[in-house]
């Protein structure tokens, strides 16, 4: 469905979220805190807020529950999802986040083609970091394979593309705090 990447330039700078509708995708590995980031951000913002993982449809979830890894196959009726998610925000003048790994770049530039609010959270953090954070959130020890797989699904996001870095590193508090401070400028 996507075709090549794109590499026109789009700045994060110069958009005020007072004046104009922005939608913000909270992305990076699982784990990263785009969950807990996104929903306190969206309190603290008053905008919308959606978990993308919700809009899978019943046959990602079964192959999900059962293990198997999902192809592009399966994600990009997924994307779709998320993407009429963003444009019901759109169409009513709605700010939002919502959380997608959005680990690829051929899915972030499905995802924000023609929609100029769209902008990327990625949340940044050392493998060991989330891993640590993985196992006290679950209380198990997590396969370790598990998150190496996301990293090596991770394609970072470039400087050509929409993109806000949140350094997870820094406390909850004080980087919601930072990326209001950037939101705003
Ligand atoms: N800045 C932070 N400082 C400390 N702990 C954090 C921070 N951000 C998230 N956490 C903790 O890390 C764990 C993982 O966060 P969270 O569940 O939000 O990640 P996620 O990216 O939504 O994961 P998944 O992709 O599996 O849904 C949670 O237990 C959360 O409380
Ligand atoms: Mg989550």
């Amino acid at each position: 469905m996507p075709g090549d990447r794109k590499t026109d330039s789009a700045a994060v700078t110069g958009r005020s979220c007072e004046e104009a509708p922005m939608i913000l995708v909270v992305m990076g590995v699982s784990g990263c805190g785009k969950s807990t980031v996104g929903q306190l951000l969206a309190q603290r913002l008053g905008w919308s807020f959606k978990e993308g993982d919700e809009l899978h449809p019943a046959v990602n979830v079964a192959k999900m529950h059962s293990g198997t890894p999902l192809t592009d196959a399966d994600r990009w009726p997924w994307l779709q999802k998320i993407a009429e998610q963003m444009d019901a925000w759109r169409n009513t003048g709605r700010s939002g986040l919502i959380t997608c790994s959005a680990l690829a770049g051929r899915y972030r530039d499905f995802l924000r083609a023609g929609r100029p609010e769209v902008h990327f959270l990625y949340l940044k953090g050392e493998k060991s970091l989330i891993a640590q954070r993985l196992t006290a959130r679950t209380g198990h020890f997590m396969p370790p394979g598990l998150l190496d797989s996301q990293f090596v699904a991770l394609e970072p996001p470039t400087s050509e593309e929409p993109v806000i870095e949140a350094d997870i590193a820094v406390p909850l508090q004080e980087m919601v705090q930072q990326i209001e401070r950037r939101l705003r400028l």
